[in-house]
């Protein structure tokens, strides 16, 4: 794997037109559910950017759904920064951040199931989560007919 020099940070209201930009390409593509400038605002505590000299590359978030679990959403990385590694950190970043709010279990619901097996987590029922996770989903318009895995990592 390539080695670059990508920094993980918290986000703050600067990056928001970065974030929205980066999540609206894969809103379009189907891949992510797309959150408007004004809820990534609001929810700008919650999200970490991967920054390359400067340039904002990468986003995921943690929505915490109990006291046990958190949920990583709007997980992406710019398409020419793929397969780089970066994905993975942000990934790592959540974790700690999640461990640092002593939750012991983090989730997605993803496509991207080999990304997240390599990454130590594992396919799951989805029935076994609480009708918190699916409070979002009233915005999506596959929610009729999900077909995202879900996948779990103690941590
Ligand atoms: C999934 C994603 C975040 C991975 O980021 P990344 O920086 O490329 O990840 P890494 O470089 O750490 O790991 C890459 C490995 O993950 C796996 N992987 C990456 N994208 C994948 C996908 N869509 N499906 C399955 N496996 C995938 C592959 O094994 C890949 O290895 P390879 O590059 O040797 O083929 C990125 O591809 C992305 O933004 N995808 C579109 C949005 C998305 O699906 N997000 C997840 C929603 S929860």
């Amino acid at each position: 794997m390539q080695t670059v020099q990508v920094v993980c940070r918290k986000a703050t209201a600067d990056d928001v037109e970065n974030l929205f930009q980066l999540i609206q390409s894969y809103a379009e593509q189907g891949v992510m559910l797309p959150r408007s400038r004004e809820a990534l605002h609001r929810s700008i505590d919650t999200f970490y950017v991967a920054e390359l000299e400067g340039k904002i590359v990468g986003c995921g978030s943690l929505t915490r759904l109990g006291e046990e679990l958190v949920e990583i959403r709007s997980l992406g990385i710019l398409e020419s920064y793929k397969s780089l590694g970066i994905g993975s950190m942000l990934v790592d970043s959540l974790i700690k951040e999640a461990q640092e709010q002593k939750i012991a279990k983090i989730m997605a619901l993803t496509y991207a199931v080999p990304f997240f097996e390599r990454n130590g987590f594992q396919v799951v029922n989805k029935e076994i989560f609480p009708e918190k996770v699916w409070t979002d989903c009233v915005h999506c318009p596959k929610r009729h007919a999900c077909d995202e895995i879900a996948v779990l990592k103690n941590i």
